[in-house]
């Protein structure tokens, strides 16, 4: 829920509540501020980051700038006030006396409030956790909620399990019997859907439990715009119609996209024109398929129902990223299979993936048989390398990326690597420099490579490649794509940059 939710307007009591990170300050002018109700509700809190900031300032704590900004990993020593101090033992007992975490922020706590004790501390920030004297209140500077605190899901489920008394009674297994049942309840016993898919994991895998819970009556469009990865809509279809049974037409639209996006440069327009477009695309191939059903009716074919539904894969992330308190704006980045998408589309959303992450649907791929190769597939963006290429996008631009990303990805293949990396793409750079091919001074465009590693995309990890690899990489794309004279390898961790590079 956005942190500006009033309190008597909660229509359920919660039995405890978390205050996540912000990227404000808490003395921001227009910075976000907690219903001060959240602290008489009479449950536990525990405010993360921001959320630790905004708790200590409501109660009179202060708050400041740090000297350095804190990105990166950070030692945390835990107190070994114990025995009276239970507050110790219920959020952090058993983790040892130190633990490594995840910090990201530029403001921290300079005075707790009063009634409050440090529970925690870095070199960098004496009061890295603290817990009230007697309520179930804690703050905590550091991120357990991304993988590279590694004991932090051990610190939520404490927060959430002990402290809070809630239930651990969600499984996978569970949600796909409830989804499936969910999905044919609202569908009914003739209604259907229609969905994008793209290849990736999560279209696919929301594709193969509608197919799960409706069979035919679910139809996939997949829209090749011209800015896919080489051969991919031919692969796309050959997997989803061949070895899973969807039912699937693939659109080749990549003449429209591409003379919409030719020369354009800003990324959100970029996200935009394509999102728009494929609005038309997919509507107008629905309206066939639609059209297609009431000719076969009239030619004496049981009657098959009308498409009510339309199906999407979105992710949480792509829900957190979008829901922000000052409303779409805000939003990091214009993730378009969220809101403005479709929205003018007489079609009921349903969106089973909703409430998870991307490890999370891959979980769910596997037991759903999906094959490993399939579930494994690094994620690829909607605007597609569109939003790869620095510059304006041109015919030209497109061909050298997905050569250069094909040969790129290929090697990584080549070299058994392709399951260590979450996500691994080539960027082409709008800048030239200057190189010598035989005798000759060339003066070419650059091609950045990156590869992270990451479990849920919110936070990542550059790569770390065997030396002998990028070399082979980078004097393949340099002697077989022509326009590149030089190939530079990104070496920056999400945040402070993002995976993408617009
Ligand atoms: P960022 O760049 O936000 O990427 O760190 C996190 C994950 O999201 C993907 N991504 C997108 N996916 N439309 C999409 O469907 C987009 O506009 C978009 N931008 C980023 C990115 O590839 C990574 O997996």
């Amino acid at each position: 829920m956005p942190c500006t939710q009033k309190i008597e307007d909660l229509k359920w009591k919660p039995k405890g509540v978390i205050l996540s990170g912000s990227p404000y300050s808490v003395y921001d002018a227009d910075a976000p501020h907690v219903d001060p109700a959240v602290y008489s509700l009479g449950v536990p809190i525990l405010g993360i980051c921001y959320g630790l900031q905004e708790m200590a300032w409501s109660m009179q704590g202060k708050v400041a700038q740090c000297d350095h900004r804190e990105y990166g990993f950070a030692q945390v020593e835990i107190s070994k006030v114990k025995g009276e101090n239970s507050s110790v033992d219920a959020l952090f007992e058993g983790l040892g006396e130190e633990m490594q975490v995840w910090m990201s922020h530029g403001d921290q706590l300079s005075e707790i409030p009063p009634n409050f004790h440090v529970i925690g501390r870095t070199s960098n920030a004496p009061f890295a956790a603290i817990a009230h004297d007697s309520k179930p209140f804690y703050g905590i500077q550091f991120h357990p909620e991304v993988t590279h605190s590694p004991r932090g899901k051990e610190i939520i489920a404490r927060f959430v399990l002990n402290i809070c008394g809630c239930k651990h009674n969600w499984t996978m297994e569970e949600f796909i019997g409830k989804e499936i049942a969910r999905i044919r309840e609202i569908c009914g016993s003739k209604g259907r859907v229609i969905g994008a898919v793209s290849g990736g994991v999560d279209s696919t895998v929301a594709a193969k439990l509608m197919h799960e819970a409706i069979g035919d009556r679910f139809h996939a469009i997949m829209v090749d715009n011209g800015v896919l990865r080489m051969n991919e809509a031919r692969q796309v279809h050959h997997m989803l119609n061949k070895d899973l049974g969807v039912k699937l037409t693939v659109v080749d639209a990549s003449e429209l996209f591409l003379s919409r996006l030719e020369g354009i440069e800003d990324p959100e327009q970029k996200r935009r024109i394509i999102g728009n477009t494929f609005i038309n695309v997919f509507e107008a191939e629905a309206a066939k398929i639609e059209a297609a059903a009431a000719e076969e009716e009239k030619k004496g074919a049981e009657a098959k129902g009308k498409i009510e539904w339309l199906l999407q894969g979105t992710l949480y992330p792509d829900v957190i990223e979008s829901i922000s308190f000052k409303g779409p704006s805000a939003t990091i980045k214009t993730h378009h299979n969220v809101g403005g998408l479709l929205k003018d589309m007489k079609l009921k959303l349903i969106e089973p993936l909703r409430e998870l992450f991307k490890d999370e649907v891959r979980v769910l791929g596997r037991l759903l048989s999906i094959p490993a190769p399939l579930v494994q597939r690094h994620p690829f963006p909607g605007p597609g390398l569109a939003i790869r290429i620095l510059g304006p996008v041109t015919r030209e631009q497109v061909k050298i990326l997905q050569h250069a990303d094909h040969i790129y990805i290929e090697e990584i293949r080549n070299a058994g690597l392709y399951n260590q990396i979450s996500q691994a793409f080539a960027v082409l750079l709008p800048v030239k420099a200057v190189g010598v091919m035989g005798d000759k001074r060339t003066y070419e465009q650059v091609i950045a490579l990156r590869a992270v590693q990451s479990e849920d995309f919110m936070t990542a990890d550059w790569f770390v490649f065997p030396p002998d690899v990028l070399r082979r990489i980078s004097s393949r794309i340099t002697n077989e794509v022509a326009g590149i004279n030089r190939v530079t390898y990104d070496i920056t961790s999400k945040p402070p940059s993002t995976v993408e590079w617009l």
